[in-house]
């Protein structure tokens, strides 16, 4: 049955592996990111909380498109198990400390998939990879200049409203 199903696609055993697995990254960033919703929303940081929620939603869309994609493929697309994450932050700025980290993450693991797709001359795997480069360069950025704000502005004059220029703001220079 197994071999069977194997026939009925090009997409190898490692990349349906790795893609089914950059599903769940996906899928556990989008709970990360509506934690740290969550967070901010009981403590008063609407702005925040409102791109937080936004980057989770984002989250499992990109979830979502490698998920169609092993579908239409013919390839086996799995329903990944979400482990529990923390809820809880020391403060606003471990909020964007964690968002960045996390997207630092999701890079390592996307250009590692690239590397399976180049191994086993996947190119379609790896054209579909190449929308995640794009993706996790501005988000990196974006995360980062947040993060900055916190270097460069005191931390009593830190409010929701000057994070959420940056939210917004920042976005323009990858059109
Ligand atoms: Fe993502
Ligand atoms: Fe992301």
């Amino acid at each position: 049955m197994k071999d069977l199903a194997r026939l009925r696609t090009s997409i190898k055993e490692s990349v349906e592996l790795a893609l089914n697995q950059q599903i769940q990254m996906e899928m556990i960033s989008s709970s990360k990111y509506l934690a740290m919703a969550g967070w901010c929303d009981r403590n008063g940081l609407d702005y925040s909380a409102g791109f937080f929620y936004k980057q989770s939603e984002e989250e499992r869309n990109h979830g979502m498109k490698i998920f169609h994609y092993l579908c239409d493929q013919g390839a086996t697309a799995y329903s990944p198990e979400v482990p529990a994450v923390s809820q809880e932050f020391d403060s606003f700025r471990s909020v964007f400390e964690a968002a960045l980290e996390q997207e630092i993450a999701v890079t390592d693991s996307i250009n590692r998939i690239i590397g399976i797709c180049r191994r086993e001359s996947d190119f379609a795997s790896e054209e579909l990879m190449k929308w995640y480069v794009k993706e996790q360069m501005e988000e990196e950025y974006i995360a980062r200049r947040c993060l900055d704000l916190f270097d460069q502005i005191p931390a009593d004059q830190i409010t929701d409203g000057i994070v959420e220029v940056h939210h917004t703001g920042s976005r323009s220079s990858f059109g």
